[in-house]
């Protein structure tokens, strides 16, 4: 950190400025999310003395265990952005059907996405844990908001970020005009600049997957894994494995040192491909930080920013990270290409 002081007020003001159009109504927007993110950072910091661990013995919309955490985090955010009169409505993960903002309270022309607690089958055991958000300018015509406002293109996000409760407490945001990181400084309770226009290696050596899927990728999957651990040409050396189960803090140190995440489908149905990551809650947030920070994130197909949803809680197969890490993944899965063909198509390159 600088010995220039920046809190993250300041920083999202700063940015606002070079908007002459804008009205200050997304810089007050986040801001309420900043207290929000605050209190559940309080509550994750003292799990394990107050009683916050553990399940409510309930099931979300898509099959999880909900723990205590998650339903804190749900609360906390909807309370802290409810009046702000920002949001037309909210999504989340943690409900079914969209949000709406209760009636006595003004309604604004945002809309927030969220997975307010996200790793939660890590709390227990003391590992890092982060909340994902993504916001939207309302399309449709009444005053409250629809379906229609949630069910936005990735590349059409007025901004996105994340939280990682980690060894500290990091948020890492975009408006559109790079990739910006702010470590929490409990003395003060401030988020103060720490990661100025965050860039991710073009190429990285670590991979990320939960490899006990196996026997549920398809072939092209599993060639491109049998790849990584082979010499990297680069480095002359093989990739490494990373995997913590927290998609926000897997993809956080793969932005920071360069790398791939991927969840893909299971592909055990041919005809019924099964993702896991959600797309507006998870995935498409994700997705602007990796862009906005100069990686890549694609389906294997389909760059994710460009996926219309048709559901609130649909799931896509992620690849995300290093521009290059992603690409030669796509050609893997676009190409249906093995590991000798890639070989002999970079050997042909260089
Ligand atoms: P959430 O805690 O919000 O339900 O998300 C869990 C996600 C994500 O954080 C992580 O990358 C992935 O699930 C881990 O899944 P596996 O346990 O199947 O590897
Ligand atoms: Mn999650
Ligand atoms: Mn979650």
């Amino acid at each position: 950190m600088g010995s220039k002081l920046v809190t993250i007020q300041r920083h999202i003001m700063e940015q606002q400025a070079s908007h002459p159009e804008a009205t200050g109504a997304l810089t007050r927007l986040l801001w309420d999310l900043i207290l929000a993110i605050k209190v559940i950072n309080r509550e994750v910091r003292q799990a394990g003395l107050a009683d916050v661990l553990g399940a409510t013995g309930a099931q979300n919309v898509s099959g999880d265990r909900v723990q205590k955490l998650d339903e804190f985090a749900q609360d906390r955010i909807f309370k802290a952005m409810d009046h702000g009169g920002h949001l037309c409505c909210m999504a989340s993960e943690e409900r079914a059907e969209i949000i709406p903002i209760p009636d006595r309270f003004p309604k604004g022309k945002y809309v927030l996405l969220y997975d307010p607690l996200d790793g939660s089958s890590n709390i227990d055991a003391n590992v890092t844990i982060g909340t994902i958000f993504s916001i939207h300018r309302k399309r449709s015509s009444g005053v409250n908001g629809t379906l229609e406002d949630c069910l936005q293109r990735g590349r059409d996000q007025a901004a996105a970020g994340y939280v990682i409760y980690g060894s500290s407490t990091m948020l890492v945001y975009t408006t559109g005009q790079g990739v910006h990181g702010f470590t929490l400084d409990p003395t003060i309770g401030e988020f103060l600049l720490s990661h100025p226009d965050i860039r991710c290696p073009n190429k990285g050596k670590i991979y990320s997957v939960n490899e006990g899927n196996w026997n549920t990728w398809d072939p092209a999957m599993r060639d491109y894994v049998t790849y990584l651990k082979e010499q990297d040409p680069a480095t002359g050396r093989p990739y490494t494995t990373r995997y913590i189960g927290s998609l926000v803090a897997d993809f956080h140190r793969n932005l920071l040192y360069g790398g791939i995440f991927l969840y893909p489908a299971d592909c055990r149905d041919p005809k019924k491909p099964k993702a896991k990551l959600r797309l507006l809650y998870e995935a498409a947030p994700l997705s602007m930080i990796a862009e906005q920070a100069g990686g890549a994130a694609s389906t294997g197909r389909e760059r994710i920013l460009d996926v219309a949803p048709g559901e609130l809680h649909q799931k896509v197969p992620v690849a995300i990270g290093s521009q290059a890490d992603v690409a030669l993944y796509e050609e893997f899965v676009k190409a249906g290409k093995t590991p000798d063909r890639i070989r002999a198509a970079q050997a042909a390159r260089a």
